[in-house]
């Protein structure tokens, strides 16, 4: 495995919609390797294949620690319900803001053997799987957020 450059907001890479992986092959396998790697590194708990610079559809989630899914071209089958979160992005750092989100999502996509499956998410979860499958679209938090800030404001605020 290897760290990967994180892409950062204003490069226009994270503005465009990502392809279809087909086939899943040993360099999409390595691609993911890597965005774990490089997202763990950052202390993330989601990564986009833009992120790091290749225009696919795949992105990877955690959570929770050790609770990783991967999803190679997934695809929204339901969605429910809604809930808000305070979001942030490794390619957007040290900026925060609410985001509103399904509470709940049912997805089909293919995993790195390129078998499909389903999977059914809710509460945090949902929301970082949301979140990623935005970069796929070249949409991030920034552009639905509200109450959008930086680090250094809600230090600020933690200390009055
Ligand atoms: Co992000």
């Amino acid at each position: 495995m290897a760290l990967r450059n994180i892409v950062k907001e204003g490069d226009e890479i994270l503005r465009k919609e990502c392809r279809i992986i087909d086939p899943v092959t040993d360099r999409t396998r390595t691609m993911l390797d890597d965005m774990l790697e490089t997202m763990r590194e950052s202390a993330g708990v989601g990564i986009a294949a833009p992120q790091v610079g290749v225009m696919r559809r795949a992105f990877i989630i955690e959570p929770e620690p050790g609770e990783v899914t991967e999803f190679i071209n997934p695809v929204v089958l339901e969605s429910s319900g809604s809930q808000i979160c305070t979001e942030g992005c490794l390619s957007v750092p040290g900026r925060f803001g609410e985001v509103e989100r399904p509470e709940y999502v049912k997805v089909k996509a293919l995993d790195r053997n390129g078998e499909e499956f389903e999977i059914e998410l809710s509460g945090f979860p949902a929301v970082v799987f949301s979140h990623e499958n935005d970069h796929l679209s070249g949409v991030l938090f920034i552009d639905k957020a509200v109450n959008l800030r930086d680090e250094s404001e809600i230090e600020e605020e933690e200390m009055e």
